[in-house]
């Protein structure tokens, strides 16, 4: 029973005792579904990077109940990170904070700091609570699909990535749909590593400053290499007249080609086509769901309409903006 139902205790229960024992388990978030594996465990943690693909010095996120358990692994708790936790925890984001010597080793993948999650999903938070209940303080676990692909955000999704041999908790499709905010705490001023639902003016409103630039000290997140996220068939960025004018001169009749547009009309000709919804959060909810949809339907090259210019749409256009890049 590969896939079980996130709602059932025995399932959870389950879950949380393989974990205990070593085994990955794929959980829901409320941002993407995640590969999970017991955090002191190097070993479980090496199986992470194994299945995935990912280079063993790409620091993983450790997910936690409460701000409790998340100082377990820190060696200090700036006071940025205690902000940030108690507005935003439970919920998508993640905090970089100095890592307690001989924490999460491997999961860490040799940074001296560790990036910490509280999630909200009612299904992981169960999960996390069955778990410290048999000795296990926190789960290293990245998004559950291969390296540089699409995030997963349905269990049929994590079917696809690794087959039906890993053991899912289903906790239906996510509701944010794009990873958490990444804020690097162990600076001051703190910088965002990667957008998310939580906006920069969210963070700068709790933190009551602005946050710091980015630069090159800062710490490898491979969520924030050019290159990721990326659906297999090729993806374009465009502005909407350049959209526009493309789509009066389309390819072979637009064979093979899919297309997702907020506000132009797409000839019908154009089988695959969906329209980006107008309103930020709806467009990240449904982002890869859409990426891998065009995908599984078998398009050849993709468009998408450049979102507007807006914060609320800084998670949406980052992942885009990556998906293009090759
Ligand atoms: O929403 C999420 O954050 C999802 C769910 C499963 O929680 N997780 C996720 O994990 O997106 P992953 O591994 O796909 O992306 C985590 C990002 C990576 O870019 C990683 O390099 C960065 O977080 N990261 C983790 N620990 C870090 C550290 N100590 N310093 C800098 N970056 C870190
Ligand atoms: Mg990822």
């Amino acid at each position: 029973m590969p896939v079980a139902s996130g709602s059932d205790p025995a399932a959870v229960l389950a879950a949380a005792q393989a974990l205990a024992r070593g085994d990955l388990v794929a959980l829901p978030t409320e941002t993407v579904y995640g590969l999970a594996a017991r955090a002191d465990d190097d070993a479980a943690v090496a199986r992470i990077f194994a299945a995935k693909g990912r280079p063993a010095d790409h620091p993983l996120i450790v997910h936690v109940s409460d701000a409790a358990a998340a100082q377990r692994f820190a060696a200090r708790w700036p006071a940025s990170a205690q902000r940030l936790a108690q507005a935003f925890w439970p919920g998508p984001l993640t905090l970089i904070v100095p890592r307690a010597p001989g924490q999460a080793d491997a999961a860490a993948g040799g940074q001296d700091s560790v990036g910490l999650r509280c999630p909200s999903h009612p299904v992981a938070r169960a999960l996390l609570a069955q778990c410290a209940a048999v000795g296990v303080a926190g789960l290293a676990a990245p998004s559950a699909n291969r390296f540089g692909r699409i995030s997963p955000t349905t269990a049929a999704h994590v079917v696809q990535e690794f087959g039906d041999t890993l053991q899912v908790l289903d906790g239906g499709a996510c509701e944010v749909g794009i990873e958490s905010s990444i804020v690097d705490c162990t600076r001051e001023p703190p910088v965002l590593l990667r957008p998310g639902r939580i906006t920069r003016a969210d963070l700068e409103r709790v933190l009551g400053a602005p946050l710091g630039e980015r630069d090159g000290h800062s710490p490898r997140a491979s969520g924030t290499l050019a290159s990721h996220y990326a659906p297999r068939a090729p993806l374009r960025l465009m502005g909407a007249t350049e959209l526009q004018q493309a789509l009066q001169a389309l390819p072979r009749g637009g064979q093979g080609l899919a297309v997702y547009s907020r506000s132009l009309a797409v000839p019908s000709a154009v089988a695959l086509q969906r329209r980006m919804p107008g309103d930020a959060r709806e467009a990240a909810h449904e982002l890869f769901s859409v990426l891998r949809g065009f995908d599984d339907q078998g398009a050849q090259l993709i468009w998408v309409e450049q979102p507007p210019d807006e914060a609320a749409w800084d998670g949406v256009a980052d992942r885009l903006r990556r998906a293009a890049t090759r």
